[in-house]
């Protein structure tokens, strides 16, 4: 069991398997607190950083790595994600929303199954945990198929691999639920804008809760 770290407030993830639409919706988001006056960051992981750069040479199959050596890669670029100098802790103490594409928990996931728990367990367990975390769920079928025009695909964008992510997911957020963070299950095969106007009534909430409302 993974040891429960402080939520970071203002710190918000959103986790998938591939081809949920979470990117989309994380843009759509952006659109909308920027529309409000909300300072906010968008950021992705794996990062644009260094270490990021080698995770995608990775996921591209350009570089085969053992997957020890990609659980690595993945924490030491998350730890670069929290802690660097314009990293989530110093963007949520300043005062922004930060709305991260994938955090830990696709560590725990996709990691979990390549290199069986413990390891991305325990390197993953002193990361803070977001606030609020908006978990997509839909079939690995669907996924696969919004993903069928994409000129290439990663090596985890597979359909057996997808579906046991998908299954990897539902314990992962099962082991979270105490954790503190604010879980929103969103059913990832709505419309885009059914998704967005459910995002939307979430953060109104955390704003609301912000300003003491
Ligand atoms: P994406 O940019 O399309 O979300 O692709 C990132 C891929 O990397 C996706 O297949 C999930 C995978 N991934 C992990 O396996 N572990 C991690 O910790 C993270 C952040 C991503």
């Amino acid at each position: 069991m993974i040891e429960q770290s402080r939520c970071l407030p203002g710190f918000i993830v959103f986790e998938s398997i591939d081809g949920a639409g979470t990117t989309t919706q994380i843009r759509l988001l952006a659109e909308k607190l920027a529309a409000a006056g909300v300072p906010c960051r968008r950021d992705a992981e794996p990062t644009s950083g260094p270490i990021g750069q080698l995770i995608r040479q990775a996921l591209s199959g350009h570089l085969p790595l053992h997957a020890a050596t990609v659980a690595h890669l993945f924490a030491a670029d998350r730890a670069e994600h929290v802690e660097g100098s314009s990293g989530i802790r110093a963007n949520c103490a300043a005062g922004r929303l930060v709305l991260s594409d994938r955090y830990l928990f696709s560590s725990l996931a996709y990691q979990g199954l390549t290199c069986g728990r413990s390891l991305p367990e325990r390197l993953n367990q002193d990361f803070p945990l977001p606030e609020l975390l908006f978990f997509f769920h839909l079939p690995a079928e669907t996924g696969m198929d919004r993903m069928k025009d994409r000129t290439s695909l990663e090596i985890y964008e597979q359909l057996d691999f997808q579906r046991q992510v998908a299954a990897a997911y539902e314990e992962v957020m099962e082991r979270f639920r105490d954790s503190g963070l604010r879980l929103c299950r969103i059913d990832a095969s709505q419309s885009i804008e059914q998704i967005s106007a459910t995002i939307w009534q979430e953060i109104e909430r955390l704003l609301a809760a912000r300003s003491g409302g």
